[in-house]
């Protein structure tokens, strides 16, 4: 899940750590390390998070190279022998590896037939031994992981170190990220930026099908087939601070309470008060072009998912085009009719997440029209694209995405408008749009400074096991991802329903031990809404109502208050307090906000 390597004069192993340590937040179950002693690869590994495999690790040696790794189990258990690094029989070849190996069962087999004995059970293991038997007839180390790899099926990031050529490393690419940071005598390698813009700001993304050799002072790169291919170094606009938790306990509270400025970021620029649309540089597609799009589909994978509904949402209210949102992974599996008069937006924060980018990539095949709505730029999404729109919210750590999912919507809104203008939506109206959107950071900064009243809402229900998340029309994405999030982070049983269909199933577990978070916005469904929670109500359940409206007396429970935007963008605002409330109920349940269990940051596997 998580890969560094560095080489250069300093001693590797603090550094090394130092990275692992900043790619903790992606998830993980075991960590490794391996640099060179007296001649010899020393390799530390285990199941134990990084802060333990620091004491193993103990003083450490003085060399001046090494490979690290946070594992997030795919092929076997999370175990002491299938932490990575991994090292081949004669402990020459170390390696490091993200992504599968779809053909390591035959590989496996092959290797063991000429005597090679496995002692792990992952696929990680046979590219060591590959890469050890192709050195044996190879000319450098890079020819010999080309070799190995051309008979490799699947996605990798990789590393690879050479105990008798400690000079240098091997990487490559395929599916799963790595970035080249270029140091002052040194170089590091990462599978996120994250671990190496405390050493350096330039870095080289490597693309897929792409090897690099590193020596302290340079990098060349080339293709599997042998092809040198140019790379110009660029400079990332991330800096420490953005992985440092300053005055918070715990990322998630951090980024939450960056949302208005992740917000005010997003339409930097972006919004035309004069003409009372939104211009989205990225997309290249005049009016023209944009008036010649019949439909638009989200694609995307968890949050980003139940963003894209709430996108798709916009998209009809404003621009009066059939609009819907699919998670990725459904798409590329389901053999798809691509449209060639659908807009296909992909949307990721990390713009790592494999099923995101393999729907991509099929819709590419298929002549699809795509772009991208992605935070990390020069991610494989993003380049995968080639056109779209960047979130700007800046680096995301914590696992339950919040700033990064803000923006999303914000920028889907922006989409909208956009769209809408080229088509009916009136100056009039979209002047309406563009103030109340240049309105929602201060909005979401008066819903922060109300946090009290969401933390006293999250003490009185946590002792819930179960509850329901109830929206409607507007509300409906934004009730999926706020029982999302409580059960990514607090592990409390949430389900979301659409209101009226409580009544078809739903209701028959209402009593006064299930309570419900009811959304309630002030717009034309509002007395719809008050019936849901009288239904509640009638049959014992206690209800929390999140709304911008006057509700009679009495009616709810716990009543929390959002300040009142235009109606088409309440979505947006009533999120932010399910996010508090979640965040404060596993806080109140003790839990590892920042790194739920089973889950990862992104989902670089199938
Ligand atoms: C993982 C994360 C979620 C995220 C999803 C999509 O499951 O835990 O928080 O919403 O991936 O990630 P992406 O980076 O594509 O937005």
């Amino acid at each position: 899940c998580g890969i560094v390597g560095y080489l250069g004069s300093r001693p590797a192993g603090p550094i090394l750590l130092e990275g692992l340590h900043r790619l903790e937040y992606r998830g993980y179950d075991s960590a490794g390390i391996a640099v060179v002693h007296r001649g010899r690869l020393k390799v530390t590994k285990a199941a134990v998070r990084v802060d333990e495999l620091r004491e193993l690790v103990g003083k450490g040696t003085s060399s001046t190279v090494g490979i690290a790794h946070t594992r997030w189990a795919t092929h076997g258990e999370p175990t002491d022998a299938n932490a990575h690094p991994h090292v081949d029989a004669s402990g020459r070849i170390a390696v490091v590896h993200n992504g599968i190996i779809e053909n390591a069962e035959v590989l496996r087999k092959k290797l063991t037939a000429t005597g090679v004995e496995f002692v792990s059970d992952t696929d990680t293991e046979a590219l060591a031994h590959l890469i050890a038997a192709e050195r044996e007839v190879a000319d450098t180390l890079e020819d010999a992981v080309r070799a190995a790899l051309r008979g490799v099926d699947g996605a990798y990031g990789v590393v690879v170190l050479d105990l008798r050529e400690p000079d240098e490393l091997v990487v490559a690419r395929n599916g799963s990220p790595i970035v080249l940071g270029i140091g002052d005598g040194e170089m590091f390698v990462a599978s996120d930026v994250a671990a190496l813009v405390r050493h350096t700001q330039r870095v080289v993304y490597l693309d897929d099908g792409e090897l690099a050799t590193i020596t302290k002072d340079d990098f060349r790169t080339s293709t599997l087939q042998a092809r040198r291919t140019a790379k110009t170094p660029t400079t990332v606009d991330v800096a420490e601070d953005d992985y440092q938790l300053g005055e918070f306990a715990d990322f998630m509270r951090k980024e939450m309470h960056e949302q208005p400025e992740a917000v005010r970021r997003a339409l930097m620029g972006r919004l035309d008060e004069r003409f009372s649309t939104a211009h989205l540089g990225g997309i290249e597609l005049d009016a023209r072009a944009l008036r010649s799009i019949r439909r638009v589909k989200f694609l995307g994978c968890g949050s980003a998912y139940y963003a894209g509904q709430l996108g798709a949402n916009l998209v009809e209210e404003w621009a009066r085009l059939p609009a819907d949102a699919e998670p990725a992974s459904e798409f590329r599996y389901r053999n798809p009719v691509v449209d060639p008069d659908t807009l296909y937006v992909a949307v990721s924060q990390s713009g790592e997440t494999l099923d995101t980018l393999a729907a991509v990539q099929e819709l590419k095949r298929k002549g699809g029209r795509v772009i991208g709505m992605v935070n990390v730029v020069g991610s494989a999404i993003a380049r995968e694209c080639g056109s779209g729109v960047f979130l700007h919210a800046g680096p995301e750590v914590s696992v339950a995405s919040t700033k990064a999912v803000t923006n999303m919507s914000v920028c889907f809104a922006m989409l909208a408008l956009l769209l809408g203008r080229v088509r009916d939506l009136s100056v009039a109206n979209g002047r309406r749009l563009v103030d109340a959107l240049a309105e929602l950071p201060a909005q979401i900064d008066a819903i922060l400074a109300d946090e009290e009243q969401i933390i006293r809402a999250a003490e009185r229900f946590s002792a819930a096991e179960h509850m329901f998340f109830i929206g409607r029309v507007r509300g409906w994405p934004v009730a999926r991802e706020g029982a999302q999030k409580l059960k990514e982070i607090s592990y409390v049983h949430a389900e979301a329903y659409q209101a009226a269909e409580l009544k078809h199933g739903p209701l028959a577990l209402i009593d006064e031990r299930m309570p419900s978070v009811v959304l309630v916005p002030d717009d034309e469904l509002l007395a719809k809404n008050l019936g849901t929670i009288e239904q509640i109500k009638a049959r014992g359940g206690p209800v929390i109502a999140v709304t911008n409206a006057e509700l009679p007396d009495g009616l709810a429970d716990v009543v929390l208050t959002v300040p009142r935007s235009e109606p088409e963008l309440d979505p947006l605002l009533f999120a932010i307090p399910l996010q508090l409330f979640a965040y404060h109920l596993a806080a109140q349940l003790g839990r590892d906000i920042d790194k739920p269990r089973n889950l990862a940051k992104s989902v670089t596997v199938e």
